[in-house]
C-alpha cells in the first residue's frame, strides 16, 4: 500500500492528536487542519504540517489537499458535548452537520476519494437493546447526535453517486491517555466523567456530581462502554488502510469495547487508582442522558484486525490521572 499523506481535521483535539501519533507510528504522513477554538497547537505531533483554519473554508482545503497530495480525509473537527447541544443546536448543526457537508463537498472537488468521519454512540438515543450493534435503530435524543446522524446519512448518500469510499466510526465514550504521555485530554471546562472525576482525584474540583441515580441500572446511575483513546486511535489507522486496500467496502463500526461500567464504578476505580476518597454528589439526571450504552463491538473486530491493548478501565483511568498530573505540573 502506497503510503501518501492524511489530512486529519481537528488534529489538535482529544482524539485526533492522538490518531495523528497512531497514522506518523504507522509511517503515514499527516497535515492537521484545526481552528484551535478548542484544540490545542501544542497537541499537534512533530512532523505534521500544521494549518490554522476552518474546515468549511473550501479554498484553504483545497489548497491543502493539493499540496500534499492528500489521499484521505480524516475527519474529527466539530462538537462534542452532549449537555452542550442542548443549549446551543444550531451551534451543533454548524459544526458537526453544514461544515462537515462543506469540507466532503472540497474533498470531492480535490478528487479525493477516501473519507472517515467521527460519528458517536449517540446517534442511537436510548436503545433498546444491551449491546448496541451497527443495526440498532438510530433515532438519537440530543442535538448532538442528531447533528451528527445527519452528517452520516449525508455521506453514505454522496458515495452512492460519487467515487467516495467512508468509513464511520461511532465512538463509545473514550478516554485515557496517551500511555507513553505524549498527549492527553487538555479540554478546559472538561464535561466527560473520567476527565471530571481525574480533576477531582487531583484537587481541582470539589466533588463529583452524580447525574441520576435513579436509572434502571445495577446501582441506579448511568452505564456507558470506556474505550481508551490510543485504541480508538488504533481503529482509526486500520480502517484507513482497509479502505483504501477495499474502495469498494465502505465500513460503519461501533468503536467500544462491549463492557460497560456505571458512573459509581468509574469513580470507585479513581478512587482506588489515585488513592482517593471523592466526594460525589447525587444531582438530577442531565437532560439528553440514556441510561445505558454498551457497544456490540464484534463487527470491529471481525473487520479489521483489531487488537486493543489497553481495555481495562484502571489503565484507562490511571493514564487519565497521569496525564492530569502532567497539566498542572506544567501549569505550576
Ligand atoms: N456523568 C456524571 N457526572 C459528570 C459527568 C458525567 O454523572 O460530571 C455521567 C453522565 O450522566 C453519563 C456518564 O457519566 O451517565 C458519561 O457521561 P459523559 O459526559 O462522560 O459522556 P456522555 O455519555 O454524555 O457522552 C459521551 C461523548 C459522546 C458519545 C457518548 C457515547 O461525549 O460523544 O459518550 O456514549 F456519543
Amino acid at each position: 500500500m502506497k503510503k501518501r499523506t492524511v489530512l486529519v481535521t481537528g488534529g489538535a483535539g482529544y482524539i485526533g492528536s492522538h490518531t495523528v501519533l497512531a497514522l506518523q507510528d504507522r509511517g503515514w504522513s499527516v497535515a492537521v487542519l484545526d481552528d484551535l477554538s478548542s484544540g490545542h497547537r501544542s497537541a499537534v505531533a512533530d512532523g505534521a504540517a500544521f494549518y490554522v483554519g476552518d474546515i468549511s473554508d473550501s479554498r484553504l482545503v483545497l489548497d491543502i489537499l493539493d499540496r500534499h497530495k492528500i489521499s484521505a480525509v480524516v475527519h474529527f473537527a466539530g462538537s462534542l458535548s452532549v449537555p452542550e447541544s442542548i443549549e446551543a443546536p444550531l451551534k451543533y448543526y454548524s459544526n458537526n452537520t453544514s461544515k462537515s457537508r462543506d469540507l466532503l463537498a472540497a474533498t470531492l472537488e480535490g478528487g479525493v476519494g477516501t473519507f472517515i468521519f467521527s460519528s458517536t454512540a449517540a446517534t442511537y438515543g436510548i436503545p433498546a437493546d444491551s449491546l448496541v450493534s451497527e443495526r440498532s435503530i438510530q433515532q438519537p435524543i440530543n442535538p448532538y447526535g442528531w447533528s451528527k446522524l445527519m452528517t452520516e446519512r449525508m455521506l453514505i448518500d454522496t458515495a452512492a453517486v460519487n467515487p467516495l469510499t467512508y468509513g464511520i466510526l461511532r465512538y463509545f465514550n473514550v478516554a485515557g491517555a496517551d500511555p507513553n504521555g505524549r498527549i492527553g485530554q487538555s479540554t478546559v471546562g472538561a464535561t466527560h466523567l473520567i476527565k471530571v472525576a481525574v480533576e477531582a482525584a487531583l484537587g481541582k474540583r470539589g466533588h463529583v456530581k452524580i447525574f441520576g441515580a435513579d436509572f434502571p441500572t445495577v446501582d441506579g446511575t448511568g452505564i456507558r462502554d470506556y474505550i481508551h483513546v490510543s485504541d480508538l486511535a488504533t481503529a482509526h489507522v486500520l480502517a484507513l488502510e482497509h479502505l483504501i486496500v477495499s474502495p469498494g467496502s465502505p465500513l460503519i463500526l461501533n468503536c467500544g469495547y462491549g463492557h460497560g461500567y456505571s458512573v459509581n464504578e468509574v469513580l470507585d476505580t479513581v478512587d482506588q487508582v489515585a488513592g482517593t476518597k471523592l466526594s460525589r454528589v447525587i444531582a438530577p439526571r442531565r437532560p439528553g442522558d440514556p441510561p445505558s450504552l454498551i457497544s456490540d463491538s464484534s463487527l470491529l473486530r471481525s473487520k479489521l484486525p483489531w487488537k486493543p491493548l489497553y481495555a481495562d478501565l484502571e489503565l484507562i483511568v490511571s493514564h487519565a490521572l497521569e496525564w492530569e498530573r502532567s497539566l498542572t505540573d506544567r501549569l505550576s
